[in-house]
């Protein structure tokens, strides 16, 4: 068997992150549904719409190496969004719901962060050049989607929480 390389790892990560985002294309309804904060169910609806048009860019990528675009069991991010759904339930009518809520969205916005960074950087030395600007434009949604979330939790969700 030939040994394994970097365009290989690359291959295992995108399937990684594509199995990842369908994933949270179907937890970000159940997170806007649950927040109580219409800021908070806001942003996680527009995050929605934003994670198909990333669902899109990584079939983009698939289709640049020739591969079909398919997923990989990520054990990561079940276990980010199970624990975001154990809030759920534990917090369920509490004031800290919107808190545990917004902490659950921002671990997975940093694993995909983490993600993106590392298939990014790969992308360029594998002299994908496409493919890395696909991966920097979701790169950066990301990035923005975290800022929103600390934004969001610096105001209203810690100042209801401790109320
Ligand atoms: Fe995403
Ligand atoms: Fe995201």
């Amino acid at each position: 068997m030939a040994e394994k390389q970097l365009d290989d790892l690359f291959l295992d990560t995108l399937k990684d992150i594509y199995y990842a985002e369908r994933q949270i294309l179907k937890a970000l309804p159940k997170m806007a549904k649950a927040a109580t904060s219409p800021e908070l169910k806001a942003g996680f609806e527009q995050h929605h719409t934003e994670t198909e048009g990333q669902v899109e860019r990584l079939q983009q990528v698939f289709e640049i190496l020739g591969k079909p675009a398919r997923g990989k069991t990520c054990d990561a991010i079940l276990g980010i969004l199970e624990e975001g759904k154990e809030i759920m339930d534990e917090y369920k009518g509490t004031s800290a719901l919107d808190a545990g809520l917004l902490a659950a969205a921002q671990a997975v916005e940093h694993y995909e962060i983490s993600r993106y960074g590392t298939l990014k950087t790969w992308a360029s030395e594998l002299g994908m050049k496409d493919a890395a600007k696909l991966l920097d434009a979701t790169l950066n949604e990301e990035k923005k989607t975290d800022d929103s979330l600390s934004k969001l939790a610096v105001s209203a969700v810690n100042l209801a929480a401790a109320a």
